[in-house]
């Protein structure tokens, strides 16, 4: 069967409602493009889990309400054309690729257009969410649509996006989606740096000061290794002085939590959860791992 391209939500919901009556398990990989192999990692784990038999899809959209005004929607790096040639090698089914009018009808008189969102109140007020504060919103609020047009039995996300994934595991548990939620491990560079579509925006040297995130997440698990329990506050320090011996790197935060509920914790050790968001030139980049 050839790979279906389709752009609006109603063919979606007929062709996914046309492969459950036929008893086929459905996959979801939401994604907003410019498709690398962490992407495609996913893909993999969404055939595995429908098997054979089973149908994926994955969903293209870059969607704007998880952008900030001074973020960098209009910027953000797309090619569609190569990501179907990717996902045709893959073996997936269809692509779902809306445009803003689908999802978000008269965008342009957005509030008035378009005036539902599904806001989680808990996880989604630190680290990520302290710095860019509207943006869980706008991921849990195209989340659920995607799984209303898709009505997937498994959906897959990456680890990359830590906090990304405990929120929707969160809103899929708290509004009974009946989808099983896969979180996926984190594809890397050959140098450490985790693969990202906003990694092409690192020109020249700071390609090679992104580095420097890779090498703040092995500071910290060789300092808990050592001292068995560090006193979060210092290893913060620590990690911030490491962060700035690159000339264009910037700390925005970095956070040491209980991996399930992401509470913060203040004495750090082994097990713990850490997550870091640095700025290198323009490029915010973040990253996270268990110390
Ligand atoms: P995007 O950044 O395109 O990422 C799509 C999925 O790929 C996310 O689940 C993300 O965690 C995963 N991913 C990204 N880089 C990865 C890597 N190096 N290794 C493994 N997985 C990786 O995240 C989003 O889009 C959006 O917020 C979305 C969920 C699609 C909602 O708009």
């Amino acid at each position: 069967m050839p790979m279906q391209t389709i752009s609006t939500v109603a063919s979606m919901q007929r062709l996914a409602k046309k492969w459950r009556r036929g008893g086929a398990l459905i996959g979801l990989v939401p994604t907003m493009g410019y498709l690398h192999e962490g992407h495609l990692s996913l893909v993999r784990g969404a055939r595995r889990g429908v098997g054979k038999s089973g149908r994926i899809v994955v969903s293209i959209y870059v969607n704007p309400t998880q952008f900030a005004p001074n973020e960098d929607l209009s910027k953000y790096p797309r090619d569609l054309q190569h990501d179907l040639k990717l996902l045709r090698q893959e073996g997936v089914d269809a692509v779902f690729a809306p445009n803003d009018r689908e999802m978000y009808p008269d965008r342009r008189v957005v509030p008035e257009g378009f005036s539902t969102y599904i806001v989680e109140e808990k996880l989604s007020l630190g680290m990520e969410g302290a710095s860019r504060p509207t943006h869980f919103r706008g991921v849990t609020t195209v989340v659920a649509k995607l799984f209303n047009i898709v009505q997937p039995d498994i959906a897959v996300f990456g680890q990359k996006d830590f906090q990304q994934a405990a929120i929707i595991r969160r809103m899929t548990r708290d509004l009974n989606f009946p989808v099983r939620v896969i979180v996926s491990p984190t594809v890397r560079e050959a140098d450490g740096l985790a693969m990202s579509s906003r990694n092409k925006y690192l020109e020249g040297d700071l390609r090679r000061q992104a580095r420097v995130l890779r090498r703040a997440l092995d500071a910290a698990r060789d300092a808990v290794k050592k001292q068995k329990t560090v006193s979060a506050a210092e290893l913060k320090q620590k990690i911030k002085t490491l962060i700035e011996t690159e000339p264009d790197a910037r700390l925005d935060y970095v956070e040491y939590f209980e991996p399930e509920t992401l509470v913060p914790l203040s004495e750090v050790r082994r097990g713990a959860q850490m997550a870091l968001a640095v700025f290198v030139g323009k490029t915010r980049l973040i990253d996270n791992e268990r110390i």
